[in-house]
């Protein structure tokens, strides 16, 4: 058993939900269990047509439990709410989401989350349609704005065959999300009652009301980077071209061109702890912005373009010293070298590098795979979830600036 978990001596209800990925809540409680916690297995009803409460029970802290009534305790509910440090869905599916967003205690799963005010993660796992479907969207967004975490699905092998968005988050991510509610020493890499600030996505430079320059960014690497801060007990803003779910934690302010992230950005940026740069910022944009639609029987028209402000650099220029700059360099040649001129050109303390032309990292895709410069020194990190890659970087950089000196405890 690991003691150094910040698992360790954590109460958790671990809740199982009625869909093909309960099998993969065996995996989870013992990896739990293994952390030093003391896990509580709640199944419901549906779940006991995929998953044996033996096995559960076998594996648990505790024997499982699979109705408010097969105890001898007859308020179980409101004892493992009370008693819990994390109530744990997985998989929480489209209708345990329901349920549990409309308020509905039905059963002993049900009625321990209304019953609790311990921290709620909801791993997500269903058929793509259901997860797609507007009012598991709806009931998603309602959840979040209560606090509530939820592990997004991931693309992947479904049942019956499938192949789309639904399969349940790697053990690891979910595991890595539990634990870092419970990271209290600031030395451990957590971020709690740090500001971060991040921005996201590609900016739009208008030429008239309906054309603009943009780029390929999806937002996904920066989006992460909010959430995976926001986990590890930041308090986030998040500056974004692209629409984005606020969360716990998680403040959002869309823009659309690289003048107002500028604005946005230098506004906050004095009172923040750790800026990261991850949106993908036009370096020009057109000097003049017609201001009806350019006509195409006037023949092609000239555009004049002009620099953009570039953020990352005013952000570097005006640099407090508690403050920890991270830039990005989404490039197609040699991204390492590139980053060392940006590093030094920008007064960034970290540039996440990234090669753009790789088919499994870079723009859209939901894997990354980056190697990031510091000082005179560059680490590379495997290919992985943009999520996870949000998570090491973030890790790498609190532990850096703590020993540093840049942030004190
Ligand atoms: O110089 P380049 O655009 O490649 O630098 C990339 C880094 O600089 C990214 O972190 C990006 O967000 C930031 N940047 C910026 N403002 C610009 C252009 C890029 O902050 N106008």
């Amino acid at each position: 058993m690991s003691t150094s978990s910040s698992l360790n001596g954590k109460r958790i209800v671990l809740g199982v939900g009625g869909g093909i990925a309960a099998y993969k809540s065996i995996e989870l409680l013992r990896r739990l269990v293994d952390s030093g916690a003391f896990v509580s297995p709640v199944l419901t009803q549906s779940s006991l047509k995929f998953v044996g409460e033996t096995t559960f029970s076998a594996l648990g802290s505790e024997p499982a439990r699979t109705s408010l009534w097969d105890s001898g305790d007859p308020i179980p509910h409101t004892r493992l709410g009370q008693q819990a440090d994390v109530i744990v869905v997985s998989p929480a599916t489209a209708d345990l989401i329901a349920r549990y967003a409309a308020g509905i205690a039905d059963d002993l799963l049900t009625t321990t989350l209304v019953a609790t005010s311990a921290p709620v993660v909801m791993v997500a796992a269903m058929h793509t349609e259901m997860w797609q479907h507007p009012s598991v969207e709806d009931n998603i967004a309602t959840l979040r704005r209560r606090g509530v975490i939820v592990i997004e699905p991931e693309t992947g092998r479904l049942a019956g065959g499938d192949i789309g968005v639904g399969r349940l988050a790697t053990i690891e991510r979910v595991v890595a999300t539990i634990e870092g509610l419970f990271i209290k020493s600031n030395k451990s890499g957590s971020l709690s009652g740090k500001k971060v600030l991040v921005t996201a996505g590609g900016t739009r430079e208008a030429i008239d009301p309906v054309r603009y320059i943009g780029n390929r960014s999806s937002g996904k690497q920066g989006i992460a980077f909010a959430e995976q801060a926001a986990n590890f007990g930041a308090e986030v803003t998040l500056v974004s071209t692209v629409p984005a779910a606020a969360g716990r934690g998680v403040e959002v302010i869309e823009v659309e061109s690289a003048q107002e992230m500028f604005d946005a950005v230098s506004a906050l940026a004095g009172e923040t702890d750790l800026v990261v740069m991850a949106a993908a910022v036009a370096d020009f944009r057109s000097k003049i912005i017609s201001p009806t639609k350019i006509k195409k029987n006037n023949g092609a028209p000239q555009i004049v373009l002009e620099p953009t402000p570039d953020i990352l650099a005013y952000l570097g220029s005006v640099k407090p010293k508690n403050q920890v700059l991270v830039g990005f360099a989404a490039e197609t040649g040699d991204p390492e070298a590139e980053a060392r001129r940006k590093l030094k050109a920008k007064n960034a303390d970290f540039v996440v590098a990234n090669n753009v032309l790789e088919h499994d990292a870079g723009f859209a895709v939901d894997t990354n795979r980056v190697t990031l410069v510091f000082g005179d020194s560059q680490v590379t990190l495997a290919l992985a979830d943009k999520r996870d890659i949000a998570s090491k970087v973030l890790s790498f950089v609190a532990e850096w600036a703590f020993k540093n000196g840049v942030w004190s405890e």
